[in-house]
C-alpha cells in the first residue's frame, strides 16, 4: 500500500535538511521545514535560493523552475504544523537523545499511515522507532552531502521497520532519480561504518606528526584518487557531527578501533566545526 506523497515535512533546517528541502523542492514536492529558530530556516530558503540561482545560470534550471521550487517551500513556526505532511525526514543534530524527542512529537503529531525518516548517520533506526507507536513506519534515509548532487541514498531497515516501508521509500529514492543502497541496522550503517575510520586514521596521522594536513589530503586525492582529502571531508561534514557518529561507532560495537582522535575532540571543545564555523583543520 502506497499514499501519495506530496508533502514533505523537514524536521531541522542546518546543512542536510537545506539539500533535502531543495532536492524535493526541484522535485516537484511542496516542503515543509521547521527548526528550534525561524533565522534557520531562513537562511536555509536563502541558501536554497543561492543554489538555484546558480542552477539557473549553468542553465540546467529555467527562470520557472527556480520560482516553482522556491515557492513550494514554507517555513513552519512549530513541529505541530507537520500535521500536513505525506512523510517527514528528521534531519536535526546527530544525538540520540534529541532525536527521541522528536520522534516522539512527530509520532503524536501526523498521520498514522505517515512515514518518519532520519536522515542520521549512524544512530540505531530501531531505538528511534521505538519513541513511536509507529515503528514498522520507521526508517532510515540517508541522504549523502551535498543531498542535491550526491547519488546515493542509504535506506536502513530498523528491526521492525515493514517491508512496504521499504518499498515505498526506495519507490520515493528512484523518483528523485537517485539510487537505494539497502543496509540493515547496524552502527554507522554500510558507508560511514567504513568511510569514518578512514576520517579518524587522517586525523591521527596529522595529530602523531605523520605529515601536514596538505599532505595528508593529497596522499588521498593523487595517489587514492579521492575527489577531496579525509581532513577537508571531515570539515565539510562538521567536526561535531563527525565526532558524534564516531562516539557512536566506538559505543555501538565496543571496539577501540573506532575510539575518536583526540585532536578531533579537541578542535570540537575550541568551536572549530570545520566549514560551518570558519575553522577546522582548514580555514574558511
Ligand atoms: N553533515 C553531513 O555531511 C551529513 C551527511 C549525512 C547525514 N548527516 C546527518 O544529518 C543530520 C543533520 O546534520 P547536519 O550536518 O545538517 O547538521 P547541522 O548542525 O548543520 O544542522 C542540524 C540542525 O538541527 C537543528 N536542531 C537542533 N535541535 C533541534 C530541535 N529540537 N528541533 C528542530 N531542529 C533542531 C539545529 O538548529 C540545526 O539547524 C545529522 O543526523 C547528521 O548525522 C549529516
Amino acid at each position: 500500500m502506497s499514499i501519495d506523497m506530496k508533502t514533505i515535512g523537514i524536521v531541522g533546517a542546518g546543512q542536510m535538511g537545506t539539500g533535502i528541502a531543495q532536492l524535493f523542492a526541484t522535485k516537484g514536492f511542496k516542503v515543509l521545514i521547521f527548526d528550534i529558530d525561524r533565522n534557520i530556516c531562513e537562511r536555509a530558503r536563502m541558501n536554497v535560493s543561492k543554489a538555484l540561482q546558480k542552477l539557473l545560470e549553468k542553465k540546467r534550471l529555467n527562470e520557472q523552475q527556480v520560482e516553482m521550487a522556491l515557492s513550494s517551500i514554507s517555513i513552519v513556526d512549530n513541529i505541530d504544523a507537520m500535521a500536513h505532511s505525506d512523510l517527514v525526514i528528521e534531519a536535526v543534530s546527530e544525538s540520540q537523545i534529541l532525536k527521541k524527542e522528536i520522534f516522539q512529537k512527530l509520532d503524536k503529531v501526523v498521520r498514522s499511515d505517515v512515514i518518519i525518516a532520519s536522515n542520521t548517520s549512524s544512530i540505531s533506526i530501531t531505538s528511534l522507532a521505538s519513541s513511536t507507536g509507529r515503528p514498522d513506519k520507521v526508517i532510515g534515509m540517508h541522504f549523502m552531502n551535498p543531498a542535491p548532487i550526491m547519488s546515493g541514498v542509504e535506506i536502513i531497515k530498523g528491526l521492525l521497520t515493514g517491508e512496504n516501508t521499504v518499498n515505498v521509500i526506495s519507490g520515493l529514492v528512484a523518483r528523485l532519480d537517485k539510487t537505494a543502497i539497502i543496509s540493515n541496522d547496524r552502527p554507522g550503517f554500510i558507508v560511514n561504518r567504513i568511510l569514518f575510520p578512514m576520517l579518524n586514521e587522517a586525523m591521527f596521522a596529522l595529530y602523531e606528526g605523520v605529515s601536514t594536513r596538505e599532505e595528508i589530503d593529497n596522499g588521498m586525492k593523487i595517489c587514492c584518487n579521492h575527489p577531496i582529502g579525509p581532513l577537508a571531508l571531515a570539515d565539510m561534514i562538521g567536526l561535531d557531527t563527525v565526532l558524534a557518529i564516531l562516539d557512536t561507532l566506538y559505543s555501538g560495537f565496543r571496539d577501540t578501533k573506532y575510539r575518536p582522535c583526540p585532536l578531533l575532540k579537541e578542535y570540537v571543545d575550541a568551536g572549530w566545526l570545520g566549514k560551518k564555523s570558519g575553522r577546522g583543520f582548514f580555514e574558511y
